[in-house]
């Protein structure tokens, strides 16, 4: 069911959001101590948290869970894939784990455009099949050329960002665009909250598995498309 909200409603919700983000603001102490009592997290975690009260286009308030890293890693295949592109990377939960089983020979260029998480993503490990890059998927085109990769010359794609956040031209735009980076039979792998993406990737893609993971915070679907 769609719902359509007038102006009037928009600006009791944008007031809402806005209201919430200051109290929110007001008491990160106290969530700190909530995380900090809980142990539930580290202060890596407690800093990703605090990145996403200052860039919602974080679009998360902690690193994906190990068991949703595990889904992407087992959608991806590495023992057959081994030229790999990642939109989103934050801190590099994932990136980490991609490194732990590429191949010696293999690569991955890492796109991330909060200034912070990139930071930590460049200490992660100096690797030299790591490419991280500060900037924006729009303009993945632009960077796979910066790195030699070419149209048709990248076996998986996998993205954690937030298409909602993107208009619907930019959702068509950003997804032609990684079509066209992956070889024929390559995969795009996208880890998302809900299931908005999944017509859109019909029309770019061959075809689309929707797997669920239950286990992060909060839940998600992980995508995978065939080129
Ligand atoms: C939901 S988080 C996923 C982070 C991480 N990959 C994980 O699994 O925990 C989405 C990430 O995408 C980044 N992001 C959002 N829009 C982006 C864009 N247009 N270009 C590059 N990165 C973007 C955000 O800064 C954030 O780090």
């Amino acid at each position: 069911m769609k719902t359509k909200h007038s102006d009037k409603d928009k600006d009791v919700l944008k007031n809402l959001g806005r209201f919430i983000e200051s109290q929110f603001k007001k008491s990160l102490h106290k969530v700190e101590e909530v995380f900090k009592d809980n142990k539930a997290a580290d202060d890596k975690l407690f800093s990703y948290f605090k990145v996403f009260i200052d860039d919602k286009g974080v679009a998360s308030v902690t690193p994906s869970s190990k068991y949703l890293v595990d889904r992407v890693l087992k959608a991806m295949d590495l023992k057959h894939n081994k030229i790999v592109v990642e939109y989103g990377a934050a801190s590099g939960v994932m990136t980490r784990k991609i490194l732990e089983r590429l191949a010696p020979d293999g690569r991955i260029v890492s796109i991330e455009l909060n200034e912070k998480l990139f930071e930590s993503l460049r200490e992660l490990t100096p690797d030299s099949r790591l490419h991280p890059y500060r900037g924006d998927v729009r303009e993945v085109d632009r960077i796979a050329r910066h790195y030699g990769l070419q149209a048709g010359g990248v076996d998986v794609i996998i993205s954690g960002i937030p298409f909602a956040f993107l208009s619907h031209a930019g959702r068509h735009e950003l997804l032609d665009k990684t079509a066209a980076l992956l070889r024929p039979g390559g995969r795009f792998i996208a880890y998302q909250v809900t299931t908005h993406l999944i017509p859109i990737l019909k029309d770019h893609f061959k075809h689309v598995d929707t797997q669920f993971e239950i286990r992060n915070i909060p839940p998600h679907f992980v995508f995978t498309a065939y080129k």
